[in-house]
């Protein structure tokens, strides 16, 4: 199982440079085994918006795969949410441009299986060769190892405030058909521990185009776990194991719709990430309703009793000397309302179980390429929004 994790870590040196390659018949087999034991036998096969979703039985999922969750005992619910997370004055927010996904009505699983978005060949040979270039890295420690990834983010500021159980966060969603081959451009909030290099525990979700991953430029919901900043580990959605899949419409993966037009009307996602107290699992909700997603178990971590940072903004990736993508609407923060994209309401979830606001110093701006991806400040916008930031950058800049 080890070996299957690994290979499923997409970890082979060689590739990861290459942008193509062409299979060996060793390599051709690997794929084929990793394939048979990602794609669990299904009860119900989905195919939504051209995706193939396989119900697989709850108990059987690819998660359960991972060496660390050998004893794992399945948790169908939290034990106990966070204090605030339902609250009238949270919730309802984002009135009338909250989305609302989900596998269509009477095409969800049946009871007692979780979806899970089929894998094809195509695409493990397309992350096996572009694994470099698709990794969610959280903006820490921006080495060169990381050349091919920019951002424009907010970060926690440590001083008196770094022990987060969770953060809930509204983000503005746009369709980035701009992104080509071998790119992606994300929207993320991270939970981040941020340690050692080889040691750093993230928890990521959010949206992302990325045709590396997918196969195609739509806008998808996206979530990922590493814990050494993808050195070895890491995983997006249920790709490999990791992820435990508890709703049965919800995937990770899904395409996201409606989207925000530039100048005319905004829509967004509600995201929350926590960790329930006393089974310590890191659980994942979206939308105004609080609709569960799944979790990921706490023994996949090393160093995730809870987060000392949290990131909230875009990032990119591209190949080394080739054209940038385009982060959030596709436009700077100057832009403002309407065709900028933004974070609003953004919340952490305390060593007590209760949600608080972060307050306006309590984050600071980072971008690593400002002439291409800029973020602005964090400000009191009231209302609806409570404190938001706008940031994001077109394709192509020089
Ligand atoms: C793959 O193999 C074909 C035929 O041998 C060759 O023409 C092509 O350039 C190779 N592609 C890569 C990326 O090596
Ligand atoms: C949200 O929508 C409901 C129903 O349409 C409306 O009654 C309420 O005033 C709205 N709230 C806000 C904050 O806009
Ligand atoms: C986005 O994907 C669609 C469907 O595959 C394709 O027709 C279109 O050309 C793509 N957009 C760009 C800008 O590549
Ligand atoms: C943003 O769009 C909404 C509705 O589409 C409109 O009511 C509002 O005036 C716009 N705001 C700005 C600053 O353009």
């Amino acid at each position: 199982m080890m070996l299957l994790f690994i290979f499923v870590c997409l970890l082979l040196p060689s590739f990861l440079l290459s942008g193509e390659s062409n299979l060996t018949i060793d390599e051709d087999l690997d794929i084929e085994r990793q394939l048979k034991l990602l794609n669990k036998p299904a009860i119900k096969t989905i195919v939504d918006d051209g995706d193939i979703y396989d119900c697989v039985d709850i108990y059987k999922q690819p998660a359960f795969d991972h060496p660390s969750l050998k004893n794992h005992k399945i948790q169908l619910r939290p034990n106990s949410y966070p204090d605030g997370l339902f609250d009238d004055d949270i919730s309802s927010s984002t009135n009338g441009t909250s989305i609302e996904i989900g596998l269509k009505d009477g095409n969800t699983c049946p009871s007692g299986t979780v979806p899970i978005r089929r894998v094809s060949k195509d695409d493990l040979i397309r992350m096996r060769t572009s694994f470099k270039n698709m990794k969610m890295n959280p903006p820490v420690k921006n080495d060169e190892t990381h050349v091919q990834q920019q951002w424009a983010v907010h970060i926690t500021e440590t001083e008196g405030l770094y022990d987060f159980y969770g953060a809930s966060v509204y983000i503005n969603v746009y369709g980035l058909p701009q992104v080509m081959q071998k790119q992606f451009s994300s929207s993320l909030t991270w939970l981040v521990n941020n340690l050692e290099e080889d040691q750093i525990n993230t928890i990521s979700a959010g949206w992302t185009v990325s045709p590396v991953a997918y196969g195609d430029n739509k806008t998808r919901l996206t979530a990922s776990w590493t814990i050494d900043n993808f050195q070895k580990t890491g995983c997006q959605d249920t790709s490999c194991p990791g992820f435990v899949q508890i709703s049965k419409k919800l995937p990770l993966g899904i395409v996201v719709s409606p989207l925000s037009t530039y100048g005319g009307k905004q829509y967004g996602l509600n995201i929350v990430v926590y960790k329930d107290p006393e089974r310590k699992n890191w659980w994942f909700f979206l939308g105004k309703d609080r609709e569960l997603i799944g979790y990921w178990p706490n023994e996949l971590f090393t160093a995730l009793n809870y987060a000392n940072q949290i990131h909230f903004g875009g990032l990119v990736g591209y190949l080394e000397n080739s054209k940038k993508p385009p982060m959030g609407s596709g436009h700077f923060p100057s832009e403002g309302t309407n065709r900028s994209c933004f974070f609003s309401n953004i919340q952490y979830v305390n060593d007590e179980n209760k949600m608080h606001e972060l307050m306006l110093g309590n984050l600071s701006p980072h971008s690593s390429l400002q002439k291409c991806y800029d973020v602005g400040s964090y400000f009191r916008k009231g209302g609806e929004f409570g404190n938001m930031f706008f940031f994001g950058g077109p394709e192509n800049c020089p």
